[in-house]
C-alpha cells in the first residue's frame, strides 16, 4: 500500500463551496513531490486532508494505511506535519524556542528528546540564532522558517510545506533546497506547494498540477514545461531560462542553464 492514497476525493466547505473535485493520487514513502496550480485551484484544501485538518466530503484518504475518516487530527498529525501557508495562523508562543518545543512536547517525548528535536529542527530550518526572539518581531520570511522548524521537530514521516518559497530571497530559497535534500536523505516524504517555477524545475522530479479543483496531471518538470497546453490550462509560466531560450529562437529542449549554454554555443 502507498504511504498516501487519495481515492476519488472531493471536499466542500461548510458554506457549500466545492474546493476539491474527485481527486485521486498516490504518494510513496520517501517521495519528494511538488504541487502547483493557480490561486484557488484547491492545493491547500487537498493537503489539509492528509493530516486530517479537514476530512473528505466524499471519497477516501489513506495515510500509512489509516482511513483518515476514522482518526482524529491529533493522531494523524503524528504521521504528517503541515506547515501553514500563513505562518501567523500557526505561531502562538512568545519565543521561537517555545514555539518549536511545543510540538514534540505535546507528542509526549521525554525532555531530552524534546531538546534534541528542537535543536535539530532549528538547525535544519536555520533559525538557531533566533531561539530567544519573539516570532512576531521577526520578518515574515523568517517566521515561515520558524513554523517549518516547529513542524520538523515533531519528526513525522510526512512533511507538507504550503508555499514555503513565497517571499523568500536567494538565501531563503537555498535553505529550502538544502532542507528538502536533507529530508530526502533522511528518507522522509515531502510535499511542497509552490508558485515558483524555477524552484520547481530544480528541486522536484514529480509535480502534481492542479487546476479548477482537479488534479490535471502528474508530470516531470520537462514534461510540464514543454507542454504549452497544460501550462495554459493551469495558468503556469515557464522558468525564466526557457522563456529566454524561446525568445532568442533556440529550438533544443532547454530546462537548465547548462542546456542553454550548450544550445547557445552550438547555434551562435
Ligand atoms: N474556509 C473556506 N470556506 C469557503 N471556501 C473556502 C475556504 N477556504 C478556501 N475556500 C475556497 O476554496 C477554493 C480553494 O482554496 P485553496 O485554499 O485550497 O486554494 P489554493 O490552491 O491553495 O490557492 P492559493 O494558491 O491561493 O493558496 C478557493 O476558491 C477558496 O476561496
Ligand atoms: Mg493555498
Amino acid at each position: 500500500m502507498s504511504l498516501i492514497e487519495f481515492n476519488d476525493v472531493s471536499f466542500s466547505y461548510p458554506n457549500g463551496f466545492l474546493a476539491v473535485d474527485q481527486v485521486s493520487f498516490t504518494i510513496e514513502s520517501g517521495e519528494n513531490v511538488a504541487i502547483v496550480g493557480q490561486n484557488g485551484a484547491g492545493k491547500t484544501t487537498t493537503v489539509k486532508m492528509i493530516n486530517g485538518l479537514i476530512k473528505p466530503t466524499s471519497g477516501k484518504v489513506y495515510v500509512n494505511g489509516k482511513d483518515t475518516a476514522d482518526y482524529t487530527t491529533a493522531t494523524l498529525s503524528r504521521e504528517a506535519g503541515y506547515v501553514f501557508q500563513n505562518p501567523d495562523d500557526q505561531i502562538f508562543h512568545n519565543t521561537v524556542r517555545k514555539e518549536i518545543e511545543y510540538g514534540p512536547r505535546m507528542l509526549g517525548f521525554d525532555e531530552e528528546k524534546v531538546q534534541d528535536l528542537t535543536q535539530q529542527a532549528a538547525h535544519l530550518a536555520r533559525v538557531e540564532d533566533y531561539l530567544e526572539e519573539n516570532p512576531y518581531n521577526l520578518p515574515l520570511s523568517v517566521r515561515k522558517f520558524v513554523t517549518i522548524a516547529s513542524v520538523l521537530a515533531m519528526d513525522t514521516e510526512i512533511l507538507i510545506f504550503d508555499e514555503p518559497t513565497a517571499g523568500q530571497d536567494v538565501a531563503g530559497l537555498e535553505t529550502l533546497q538544502h532542507l528538502l535534500q536533507q529530508l530526502q536523505a533522511m528518507g522522509k516524504t515531502a510535499i511542497t506547494i509552490t508558485h515558483d517555477m524555477d524552484f520547481v524545475k530544480t528541486n522536484f522530479k514529480k509535480i502534481f498540477v492542479m487546476a479548477n479543483k482537479k488534479l490535471l496531471r502528474q508530470v516531470s518538470p520537462k514534461a510540464l514545461f514543454q507542454d504549452r497546453q497544460l501550462l495554459e490550462q493551469a495558468m503556469l509560466t515557464q522558468p525564466f531560462i526557457m522563456q529566454l531560450a524561446e525568445e532568442i529562437g533556440l529550438e533544443d529542449d532547454i530546462l537548465t542553464i547548462e542546456d542553454f549554454v550548450h544550445a547557445f554555443s552550438k547555434n551562435y
